[in-house]
């Protein structure tokens, strides 16, 4: 449930990012209207907009470029993540090198990516660097991801590392914007700062359980990748090898079902739930000294639909 002037601020935040993607060269326009289109979730920008008014801002206007600019950076890093982890589905259609090959990925991506210096402009420096600091740690994050799978040592420090830097550096920046935006003090800044990190790792240790237990349908792309990769929470808990090691002796037809199946009985995905709810509990105290508002209600009740997610 979201208040009618989120709602309108997410409205303004669509059309900007169709608005945006305005190339004569088909296959960007096409392809970067085609990840738009396919929905999401919008939570990034959703959260630059809640703590925008959960700390008193009037105009919901002043933050629509700059959370229109939040969720084009994610939107670009899906296409290539997915290029990456060789999704074929994302947001419940074709992915965009499945459908325009690894090349036009690639660019369609890079194109998405240089469009969010476009829609920062209007803001002064230092929202710019904010900007910067989340993009570098988010790409940081992809990197360490992938050597620590290829290394086989991804231990639960280097996935806590890889959390913060690749999911809740975007969250915290949407927050910490959203609030500066609306002339917040130093400590209400950081609280909604911290409330958004947490959340952030929240949600990915939740999309990484997801990626064990969730429906392919319902998630709007496969299940099964993180473990194909050795890689995610489920690996964080056993080490990174141990994954490889339990289902080695019963690989048949298909291993990655059977490893899955060996992570639901093993007690790891009630580990990781523990994990997540920790986290929520500290975005949930992150939250105690900020004014009551609608915008902190819903700001709450994010945490909850984050840990109760399907999708
Ligand atoms: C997917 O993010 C990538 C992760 C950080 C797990 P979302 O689940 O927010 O993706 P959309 O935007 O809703 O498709
Ligand atoms: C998505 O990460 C990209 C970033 C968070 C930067 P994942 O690979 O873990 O997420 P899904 O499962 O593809 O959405
Ligand atoms: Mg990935
Ligand atoms: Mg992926």
């Amino acid at each position: 449930m979201v208040t009618n002037i989120v709602q309108e601020g997410l409205d303004a935040v669509e059309k900007q990012l169709r608005d945006i993607v305005n190339s004569d060269v088909d296959v960007l326009q096409e392809a970067g209207l085609h990840i738009i289109k396919s929905g999401g979730k919008r939570l990034r920008p959703q959260l630059g907009i809640l703590a925008y008014l959960a700390a008193g801002g009037q105009d919901v206007e002043r933050v629509v470029p700059m959370s229109a600019a939040i969720e084009m950076v994610h939107t670009a890093t899906l296409v290539h993540d997915d290029i990456n982890d060789h999704s074929l589905t994302r947001r419940g259609q074709i992915t965009v090198h499945a459908r325009w090959g690894r090349t036009f990925a690639l660019l369609a991506g890079d194109y998405l990516f240089t469009k969010v210096y476009e829609m920062m402009a209007p803001y002064p420096s230092e929202y710019n660097v904010i900007m910067a600091d989340a993009t570098t740690k988010l790409v940081e994050g992809e990197t360490l991801q992938a050597a620590a799978a290829k290394a086989g040592n991804m231990d639960r420090e280097t996935y806590k590392s890889i959390i913060s830097r690749k999911t809740a550096s975007l969250f915290e920046a949407a927050a910490r914007m959203g609030a500066m935006l609306a002339d917040a003090d130093e400590d209400l800044v950081e609280s909604l700062a911290t409330y958004a990190y947490n959340l952030g790792l929240t949600f990915q240790i939740i999309d990484d359980i997801l990626d064990i237990i969730g429906d392919p349908e319902t998630l709007g792309k496969p299940v099964g990748t993180d473990i194909a990769q050795n890689r995610g929470v489920m690996a964080a808990q056993n080490g990174g090898t141990a994954v490889k090691e339990t289902a080695v002796a019963e690989i048949e037809d298909d291993p990655i079902a059977v490893m899955m199946a060996n992570l639901r009985e093993s007690g790891a995905v009630d580990v990781a739930r523990m994990q997540a709810e920790e986290t929520a509990k500290r975005a949930r105290a992150a939250l105690v000294n900020v004014p009551s508002s609608p915008a902190k209600t819903e700001m709450e009740a994010l945490i909850t639909a984050v840990l109760q997610r399907q999708n």
